[in-house]
């Protein structure tokens, strides 16, 4: 028997990148001119990775995030999941974006997570309807079923969006700076709840933000990109933090690390203005300061 076992192990030791992306180049054409967002981005996300993209407003993250899902096509370059070249959105790739307007307001909490399951011919009806109330408990959405989105906190949106996205259970679940309209201490319980709910079902995320705390928090690995068009600054090992750690020295010493790499010795940034949306929470020096001192 032990030796049969032994036959069938495959004979490959290291594991292959879940998605790969490969010097990607996007840019954004209107009017004769041509915008470059990233140049020439290569990464590897593995399975079960929390990878984030951490950034400059206008750095590209969201470009990025797009590219991998499919929405937007390379001007250069590759993005592949699992081995296939990704070339339009699928339900293999759900994302979860910052605004809270993401779930067509007509549909209730369940018949929106139950939609992608049945659009994509994932489920039928009565599994749909299982799965929808399963993943609604998860986020902690239990007794609003059958609320219409108009009636929910921004927090239970979001629950809302992570719930149908996880319910597809994605090769890789795509998030934009989904806490970032959050007060913080939302923001910090959704942090916790998506840690949570990572320990239980192990997905694999690709996170965009532009909060190094949060990128910290979030991410086992984070990529660091230049202010625009965005480049590999580096690459650094997260996972030894979570939220519980945000205020010890080692978590200080690790941002402070990521701001220099990111901005440079005195601190300059050279980046675009913050996205008005962004409203003073961009990674700005003085922003990243803050947050330093928030966890101090
Ligand atoms: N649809 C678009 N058409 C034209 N230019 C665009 C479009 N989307 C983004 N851009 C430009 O591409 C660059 C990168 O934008 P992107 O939204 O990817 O940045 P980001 O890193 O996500 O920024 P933020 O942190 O503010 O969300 C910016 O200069 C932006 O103006
Ligand atoms: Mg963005």
């Amino acid at each position: 028997m032990a030796a049969q076992a032994l036959h069938l192990v495959p004979p490959t030791s290291v594991a292959e990148p879940l998605l790969r992306a490969r010097n990607v180049t996007l840019e954004y054409r209107s009017e004769g001119r041509v915008l470059r967002a990233t140049d020439g981005v290569s990464f590897d996300v593995y399975r079960g990775d929390r990878f984030v993209l951490l950034g400059p407003s206008g750095c590209g993250k969201s470009s990025l995030l797009k590219a991998a899902g499919g929405f937007v096509a390379p001007a250069a370059g590759s993005i592949s999941v699992g081995g296939e070249l990704v070339r339009g959105p699928g339900p293999q790739r759900m994302a979860v974006f910052q605004e809270f307007d993401q779930l067509p307001p007509w549909k209730t909490v369940k018949q929106n997570v139950m939609f992608p399951l049945l659009a994509s011919g994932r489920a039928k009806r009565h599994e749909a309807e299982e799965r929808a109330l399963h993943w609604i408990a998860k986020v902690g959405l239990d007794g609003f079923a059958d609320a219409y989105p108009h009636t929910l906190s921004g927090g239970m949106k979001q629950r809302v969006a992570i719930a149908r996205a996880l319910a597809m259970e994605p090769e890789v679940l795509l998030m934009d700076e989904p806490f970032a309209a959050l007060d913080a201490l939302t923001r910090r319980k959704m942090q916790e709840e998506l840690g949570r709910l990572w320990e239980e079902a192990r997905f694999t995320l690709l996170f965009v933000t532009h909060s190094i705390e949060e990128a910290l928090v979030v991410g086992n690995r984070i990529l660091l990109l230049s202010p625009h068009p965005g480049r590999v600054r580096a690459e650094i090992n997260s996972h030894q933090f979570d939220l519980h750690s945000a205020g010890g020295a080692e978590f200080q010493a690790a941002s402070q690390r990521i701001h220099h790499l990111l901005f440079g010795a005195d601190g300059a940034a050279h980046e675009a203005a913050p996205h008005p949306a962004a409203q003073g929470t961009a990674l700005t020096p003085a922003a990243a300061d803050a947050e330093t001192a928030r966890q101090a």
